[in-house]
């Protein structure tokens, strides 16, 4: 744009007796009800305006708006439709809808994939948790330790089986379970008592039993110091792995890549449609290389036989249907493909947002993982206003999630209040997620990047 000059988008609309200043930008479709100052942005149906962003922003008003959501779950399942018609073919052929052969070569495959000896198919990632505290013997009355940044099934399998919560904050870069403040509850917060081998809270008497870390939006937590502390004091690890399929951990103390879902006792997968690899409704898997754990396990999810009404324990219908498992199948070829397109579409978004870091927080990815990027989570001061913008855009986001676990009222009774877990709560108040799935095209990622640019370009930049 030449000094004095105007740019007006196509398709957009300047009523009557409305003057546009110098060097001022009219974003396309822009309603512009007002007058516009000189070296002013308008953009959107409601003819906002800001100020101009830096001179060298790279910055295309100009394209034509495209409507970006949240979440393309419809183009994955088209591309794969003939694949995942012919499974319906098979389950109607046979009527075998629950269990056999699908659900096994399901189990052995993502068993496979992930690294483990065993799968257990199970029909969500909620009973995969509480299946695994079951089965690993956790009582109730028991303490299992996990963190307040995450969904709510985490802590809602843990009180299912009967045990209490007990949270320790999370790191802030990159909101996984900081193993100092597990370090500072296990050492300071409890005991050990030798004559019972078991770790108690001082406060409360109870036994303290396990732990969840949680591989939060795909990155994994730091599983070498937890896995330590667990050793120290004998507890189990049972890892929340349902937003983290593929996800990769460098393990310092042993000096290799490990898979997430493969270094705790039991690890918990979600295949709920939206997850990086996710079934056509519900589903999900708990995993181990426990021969006794993974029995128990798939004892439980049936009823708590394992020959047909012949009943050890009570148990659960948790089990896997054999569509799902023969869905999870098709997709599963696909997964690492997806997995590497998220990670691509994540390092993008790093590259076109590092001139707005002054505003926006990216995902850090720690040296030691290398995560999957279920999510993208940026963090800005006044998020509902950047959600708002985004949305005048067409451009679909999320917040997950918005009230950490220790302040909701479900919770109430556990008697945490406000400034308990300050990293999750400064954390929860600014999260954003951005469109974040495999088919996610440049055009629209773009797109995205420039609608949050031109909201931070309006604002001004907190320092850090
Ligand atoms: C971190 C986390 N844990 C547990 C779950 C529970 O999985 P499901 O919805 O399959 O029960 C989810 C699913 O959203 C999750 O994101």
């Amino acid at each position: 744009m030449l000094p004095g000059e105007r740019l007006i988008g196509s398709g957009s609309m300047i009523l009557s007796n409305i003057t546009v200043g110098e060097n001022a930008i009219v974003g396309a479709g822009s309603v512009v009800a007002k007058n516009v100052p000189a070296n002013a942005v308008v953009a959107g149906k409601s003819g906002k305006t800001f100020a101009i962003p830096k001179r060298g922003d790279e910055l295309t008003y100009m394209t034509k708006i495209t409507k970006v959501p949240f979440l393309d779950l419809v183009t994955p399942h088209q591309e794969l439709k003939a694949e995942l018609m012919q499974v319906v073919e098979k389950a109607l052929g046979n009527a075998g809808f629950i269990g056999g052969p699908m659900v096994e070569d399901f189990e052995k495959e993502f068993a496979e994939f992930c690294g483990t000896k065993y799968c257990v198919g199970v029909n969500s990632g909620t009973d995969a948790l509480r299946f695994a505290f079951m089965a690993a013997d956790v009582k109730p009355g028991e303490i299992i330790v996990t963190v307040p940044h995450t969904f709510i099934a985490t802590t809602e399998a843990i009180s299912q089986v009967g045990a209490h919560i007990a949270f320790v904050d999370i790191d802030e870069k990159t909101y996984t379970m900081d193993p100092e403040k597990l370090r500072e509850y296990l050492d300071e917060r409890c005991r050990f008592d030798q004559s019972r081998g078991k770790l108690i809270e001082k406060a409360s008497n109870r036994v303290v039993s396990a732990i969840v870390p949680v591989h939060l939006y795909g990155q994994t937590a730091d599983m070498d110091p937890i896995l330590e502390l667990a050793d120290k004091y004998h507890l189990v690890v049972v890892e929340d792995a349902c937003q983290a399929h593929g996800a990769e951990y460098f393990s310092r103390k042993e000096g290799i890549w490990k898979k997430a879902g493969t270094m705790g006792r039991a690890s918990a997968f979600s295949f709920y449609p939206g997850k990086n690899l996710g079934a056509c409704g519900e589903a999900g898997s708990a995993n181990t290389d426990d021969e006794a754990m993974a029995k128990r396990m798939k004892m439980i999810r049936d009823h708590g036989q394992a020959k047909k009404y012949y009943h050890d324990i009570e148990g659960y219908n948790g089990r896997l249907d054999s569509i799902q498992a023969g869905w999870l199948s098709v997709k599963l070829r696909h997964l690492a493909r997806w997995n590497e397109s998220r990670r691509q579409l994540a390092h993008r978004y790093h590259e076109l947002l590092a001139n707005s870091r002054d505003s926006v927080v990216v995902p850090q990815e720690a040296e030691w993982t290398k995560g999957v990027y279920h999510l993208y989570v940026v963090r800005v001061q006044d998020r509902e206003a950047l959600q708002a913008h985004l949305a005048e855009a067409g451009i679909g986001t999320g917040i997950h999630y918005p009230i950490p676990l220790h302040l909701q009222e479900a919770y109430r009774q556990l008697g945490y209040k406000k400034g308990d877990f300050p990293v999750t709560e400064r954390v929860a108040s600014e999260i954003v997620s951005l469109p974040m799935f495999p088919q996610l095209q440049p055009n629209q990622q773009l797109e995205v990047v420039n609608r949050v640019r031109e909201f931070v370009a309006a604002r001004v930049p907190t320092v850090r």
